[in-house]
């Protein structure tokens, strides 16, 4: 086998390494590169027999390699998550201190958190208190613990949004999707207690009910709260929580891009220098005369 790989390949022609045949490394390359196409053809079949709908692309602000998020966006987001997800979902990698310089000024951010309350101790007498929040606390959690959630919610759990952009396929795309994709269920489809028809949720049963409508938060800048326009909100601010380094990320895309474009004319043409004495040279054979 490996032998006859390495003939196809023309692995005669590679130099040979000790006990590494070329024929062995052909074998692997050709071994690897089926078993990556394998692997692609079982994820891109998993993809096509799902039994929900695939979200739409949406064109996102920040969706192009260069593109930044966009922050007015980010804060009109903030304050859906405040006023209709909060009730439900908590976001416990998101500090109070990681929304300055990005929606909030630090003022702001520091009335942000003062309006929740956090258990905090012992102090000297040895009791837990409770005090205003401070920049360093985390978004409080809408109940105690994951019980108390599904208690409240007919058993389903709603979970952390700090990371949902990463964790779910089509990332905003399938936010929005489904915040704006409540239907009624088609005929055949028997829903249980407390569940909802959701064509981009997976099985499409969804315990979690359309909460988004137009006028269902306000925004402090005045922008029309349609119900759509809460959805792109929210999904954007989603992403910046799942991706707080994106403009970073970005930023520094852009100065590699830059650097590396720089160095390569630099590298291509030292290569040139270096190589023109052994590229623009001769040989010649001298035939020894017959004695
Ligand atoms: C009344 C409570 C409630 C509110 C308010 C609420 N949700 Fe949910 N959410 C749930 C529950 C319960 C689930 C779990 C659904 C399930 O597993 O069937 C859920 C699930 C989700 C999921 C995960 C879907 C998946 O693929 O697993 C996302 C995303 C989500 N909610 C986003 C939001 C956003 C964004 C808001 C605010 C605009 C919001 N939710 C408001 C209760 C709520």
């Amino acid at each position: 086998m490996a032998a006859a790989v390495g003939r196809i390949c023309g692995a005669r022609l590679l130099k040979n390494y000790g006990a590494v045949t070329p024929q062995m490394l052909s074998t692997l390359g050709v071994v690897g590169g089926g078993v990556g196409a394998l692997l692609f053809a079982l994820e891109q079949s998993v993809q096509a027999s799902g039994n929900e709908a695939h979200p739409p692309h949406q064109p996102w602000s920040h969706g192009g390699m260069f593109q930044s998020l966009d922050h007015a966006s980010v804060r009109r987001g903030y304050e859906v998550y405040k006023q209709v997800c909060k009730a439900c979902h908590s976001l416990q990698y998101i500090a109070f201190r990681n929304l300055v310089g990005v929606t909030h000024t630090e003022d702001e951010a520091k009335a942000e958190a003062a309006e929740i309350m956090v258990r905090d101790g012992p102090n000297e007498e040895g009791n837990y208190f409770e005090r205003p929040g401070k920049l360093s606390d985390y978004f409080p959690s809408p109940y105690p613990n994951e019980n108390a959630a599904r208690a409240a919610n007919n058993g389903a759990y709603p979970p952390d949004l700090s990371l949902i952009v990463s964790g779910r396929k089509g990332g905003e795309d399938y936010i929005f999707a489904l915040l704006t994709g409540y239907v009624d269920a088609p005929a055949g489809v028997v829903l249980r207690e407390g569940q909802n028809y959701n064509p981009y949720f997976p099985g499409g049963a969804i315990s979690m009910a359309q909460v988004l409508f137009n006028e269902a938060a306000e925004y402090t800048d005045g922008t029309p709260a349609t119900a759509s326009q809460l959805a792109k909100d929210v999904a954007t601010f989603l992403r910046w929580c799942s991706e707080p380094e994106l403009d970073d990320r970005r930023l520094m895309t852009i100065k590699v891009i830059g650097m590396f474009s720089l160095l390569t004319a630099f590298i291509y043409y030292l290569k040139r220098h270096k190589w023109s004495t052994m590229k623009s040279r001769k040989l010649a054979y001298k035939p020894v005369a017959k004695k």
